[in-house]
């Protein structure tokens, strides 16, 4: 394998129009670190990343921080109880201000030379400094954060895509799951040695779910042929006015988004016959969200932009959210949340409610790294997608022209 350290516009351009339309990504793609220097500037810190749950965050001074790439960002309930997210760099030196993953915080002290500042972002004393040394302009610099009801997003620019149509459409759906009183019952991250991309293509194509996923195959119905899933889906669609459960389908996903606006999307597909939540045994494992009446035996799909996708059952919501850490290593965070009012121990419990999703992980995490193996050998040729990996296609397609635009 060879990687150039740089790669220019045109040298870019023409290895995009190289990529044969239904195969796989080039090696270059994956290995190239010039071509991840251009995926960090053109498309991570350009989008909205899911960062939480409004709920984690509620009383002032609660934080939590937030890494992505090279980035990382304090996110912190200010004192008027507003949600701000600031760079978690020094306005010194530089150094990391918040070397913690979340807590509750009077101040923020940097750990090298001691800069203090307050849960607003304000830089309130800096030992040793000349008089005339100006406080105010050398607080912590500001980054964009917006939440979709109840859904906290940050996004490493001045001026992200807006979220404004995220907002409208998926109003009704994510109030059917009663999104803004949810709480998170349990979190896991989990490491992937793979490249960022191999991590999400994973996610977006159910091909290899007989193969690697026996648990989740005999629930799930992605894997059958559309025939097969319309019968089942017909089956789910009848139970869902009794179970409270509005039939609502939307696609602004990736190329079709709506100008200057995120993509994002809503679906929900049934699962087979006997299974009324993505459990071991298909029975409950947490109380029913929002109004919900009952159990329709479906999942709900929704995505929000490139890196946070979220499988909300009738008792559960997983949130997936991928994230490079650098060319070779990524990040899967899940969490889980169950309605607000659910008592650990007594309606829920976080062994039983995060299994089907943890093994899964696992699985996928052995299957990625296998992948990125095989994708930095000499002898890797990009293969063609079967029917049931147009969702990954669309999103390298989608990739490939983010990366063109300059
Ligand atoms: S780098 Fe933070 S106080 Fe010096
Ligand atoms: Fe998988």
């Amino acid at each position: 394998m060879s990687a150039s350290p740089q790669v220019d516009n045109r040298t870019l351009a023409e290895l995009i129009a190289d990529q044969k339309p239904g195969y796989a990504l080039a090696q270059r793609f994956y290995t190239d670190p010039g071509i991840y220097a251009l995926e960090v500037e053109r498309i991570i810190m350009r989008n909205w990343i899911l960062a939480g749950h409004e709920s984690e965050l509620v009383n002032p001074g609660d934080f939590k921080v937030v890494n992505v790439a090279s980035e990382s960002a304090i996110l912190v309930c200010g004192t008027d109880g507003t949600l701000n997210a600031f760079a978690n760099v020094c306005r010194h030196r530089g150094s990391l201000v918040c070397l913690d993953a979340s807590g509750h915080a009077r101040k923020f002290e940097c750990p090298y030379h001691g800069w203090m500042y307050d849960i607003d972002g304000h830089l309130i004393a800096a030992r040793n400094m000349p008089d005339e040394f100006d406080l105010a302009g050398h607080g912590l610099l500001p980054i964009s954060v917006d939440t979709i009801h109840g859904l906290v997003f940050v996004a490493f620019c001045d001026d992200p895509p807006s979220l404004e149509g995220a907002k409208r459409d998926l109003a009704e759906p994510m109030a059917m799951f009663d999104f803004e009183n949810l709480k998170v019952a349990a979190r896991k991250t989990y490491p992937i040695p793979a490249n960022w991309k191999l991590s999400i293509e994973n996610y977006q194509e159910c091909y290899h779910c007989a193969t690697a996923h026996p648990d989740y195959a005999r629930m799930h119905t992605l894997m059958l042929d559309q025939k097969k899933i319309q019968r089942v889906q017909q089956h789910m669609r009848d139970r869902m006015p009794a179970c409270g459960l509005n039939d609502i389908y939307v696609d602004y996903n990736y190329q079709k988004a709506r100008p200057g606006e995120i993509g994002y999307g809503y679906s929900r597909t049934a699962m087979f016959e006997g299974y009324k939540t993505g459990s071991k045994d298909g029975q409950p494992v947490a109380p029913l969200l929002g109004d919900l009446r009952d159990y329709d035996g479906g999942a709900s799909d929704f995505t929000f932009g490139a890196f946070s996708f979220l499988l909300a059952y009738s008792d559960h919501v997983v949130c997936y959210v991928f994230t490079p850490v650098d060319k070779d290593n990524s990040l899967c965070e899940i969490f889980w949340l169950v309605r607000s009012d659910a008592d650990e121990g007594k309606d829920y419990d976080v062994d039983a409610l995060t299994w089907l999703w943890d093994v899964t992980t696992e699985a996928d995490k052995t299957i990625i790294v296998n992948n990125s193996k095989g994708v930095h050998s000499r002898y890797y040729r990009p293969g063609p997608f079967s029917g049931m990996e147009n969702l990954e296609r669309v999103y390298i397609e989608w990739i490939l022209e983010q990366l063109k635009a300059p």
